[in-house]
């Protein structure tokens, strides 16, 4: 397994000089005219475009003044841009002008298995891949990242990885904000940590292997420290976790409310209330919040709940524990004079979401997310068999299709989680979760989904649309990078 960590020089780490606010209950607003404005990701609007450009490429990038970062991105030297789509056919075309392999999987597109993106379709040095996306699906929120085997930890810590909207041209008529950048709010929250010089550092000791790799400093959007600038009124956030470990608890400072309109495959019928969100990692969720009363804000985050002293973790304390104490900053919003476009939240999005009862059908499967002290795990030697993490005892075998799924049919998963709270992805489905630990689905989980957080178990039910070619399979994994890369991950075909 090859891992590329050029970019990750070992040595001694610090925490950002300035930048670090953990421990913070209360933030300073006063200072938030000091504070840089958050920019956000230049947008590629392929609705009518038939084609998008991107490109894997390195970079320096300055999260620190004076201290330029190497990074890797996708047409500029740090992530990439925001790409739009629509219903319809467009062309990617994904050169990689990098020295090692990467690949661009469209994490939350509904796509055949040609043009998935895994790891089974590497873009080598200096090739272009340029897949067609049959875009089919209702609007939401995706991204789309690097996914090579036992790379994909580093590689989108990196930087490899970019936002994706789907937009159905219905954003106005359900009085919705839909202005990039201004009332609609692309948002990558990513955690980071960085060597004195500037350079990036990751670690791949055990501790961190087990708990997947946390940072010290919140980046958005690739910016430390910065304040978004919101307009009087609702301002849409699109909220993607793209930390490798980190489990964000959301909340507003000021108590606020967040109202969810959207999870990770599309809209609810109608916005839900939330004092918090969890969003772990690959999780996007799309929240109103309504700046009416012009009153600067902070979205803050309780501490990651996989980072507790407690349990079978507790021998496992990485040396740190960052951003563990207790709540910390995301990012601080300034309210502009500027009145919004839109000031009233709407009752309805209308969108129509399948009663769970008529999709809970099927075959049964079952997932243990295995951690290598789990059960059954030390005894049979797991840890030698050529992966630390597991999925139903078996660690990744990029040679082994695990099962075949009836192309068309509706399956319920019952995933388990061993040790730890794992974000649980499959690729080429949306699908809903009908039971949490046994009980009734949160708030925040009763959308369309294609990962979900599980933390003792969770049983969705998935309609298996998109076919895949034999040598092309789909993987299910969990979405802690170390993990995945590390094992946690199995592969079907549909057929
Ligand atoms: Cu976002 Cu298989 O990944
Ligand atoms: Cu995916
Ligand atoms: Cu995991």
């Amino acid at each position: 397994m090859k891992r590329r960590t050029f970019l990750l020089g070992g040595g001694a780490t610090v925490a950002a000089g300035g930048f670090l606010w953990a421990n913070t209950k209360q933030v300073a607003l006063g200072d938030l005219a000091s504070r840089p404005k958050l920019s956000f990701p230049p947008l590629i609007d392929a609705r009518n475009a038939g084609q998008f450009t991107l490109q894997a490429q390195s970079g320096q990038t300055s999260f620190f003044p004076g201290r330029p970062t190497p990074t890797l991105g996708f047409n500029q030297s740090y992530l990439g841009p925001v790409v739009k789509l629509a219903k319809g056919e467009v062309t990617a075309q994904v050169s990689n002008s990098l020295d090692m392999d990467v690949s661009c999987h469209w994490h939350g597109l509904l796509l055949p298995g040609d043009a998935d993106g895994g790891p089974h379709q590497p873009i080598a040095p200096g090739e272009t891949w340029t897949p067609v996306l049959p875009i089919d699906q209702p609007a939401c929120t995706a991204w789309y990242h690097t996914h090579i085997h036992g790379a994909t930890a580093t590689g989108v810590y990196a930087g490899l990885a970019g936002g994706l909207i789907v937009d159905d041209g219905d954003d106005d008529a359900r009085g919705l904000p839909n202005e990039y950048g201004k009332d609609d709010l692309f948002l990558i929250l990513q955690d980071k940590q960085f060597h004195e010089d500037g350079s990036l550092a990751y670690d791949q000791s055990m501790p961190s292997i087990m708990h997947g790799f946390s940072g010290d400093t919140i980046v958005v959007n690739g910016q430390i420290g910065a304040a978004a600038h919101a307009p009087k009124g609702l301002v849409r956030l699109r909220l993607l976790n793209g930390c490798n470990a980190r489990i964000f608890t959301l909340y507003m400072q000021s108590g606020r409310e967040m109202h969810l309109i959207a999870t990770d495959g599309g809209y609810l019928p109608k916005p839900i209330a939330l004092d918090e969100l969890r969003l772990s990692p690959g999780e996007r969720a799309e929240v109103l919040v309504d700046f009416g009363d012009g009153r600067a804000d902070a979205l803050l985050s309780r501490a990651d709940m996989n980072s507790g002293m407690g349990g079978m973790m507790g021998r496992f304390q990485r040396f740190g524990n960052y951003l563990a104490g207790s709540s910390f900053e995301v990012l601080p919003f300034a309210v502009k004079d500027e009145k919004a476009k839109m000031t009233r939240l709407p009752d309805q999005i209308n969108h129509e979401l399948a009663s769970v009862g008529e999709v809970a059908a099927g075959r049964v499967r079952q997932f243990s997310l295995d951690m290598p002290m789990g059960p059954g795990r030390m005894m049979d030697g797991g840890m030698s068999r050529g992966g630390l993490m597991a999925i139903n005892q078996r660690p990744y075998d990029m040679g082994r299709v695990d099962f075949e799924v009836q192309r068309g049919s509706t399956e319920r998963w019952q995933i388990f989680a061993n040790t730890l709270a794992h974000p649980f992805h499959i690729h080429g489905v949306s699908f809903r979760v009908i039971s949490e630990n046994g009980g009734t689905v949160s708030p925040g989980n009763t959308g369309w989904k294609d990962t979900v957080l599980v933390n003792q178990s969770v049983e969705l039910v998935a309609r298996f649309d998109q076919p895949t070619p034999p040598n092309l399979p789909f993987m299910y994994h969990c979405h802690i990078l170390e993990h995945e890369d590390n094992g946690m991950m199995g592969q079907f075909l549909v057929v």
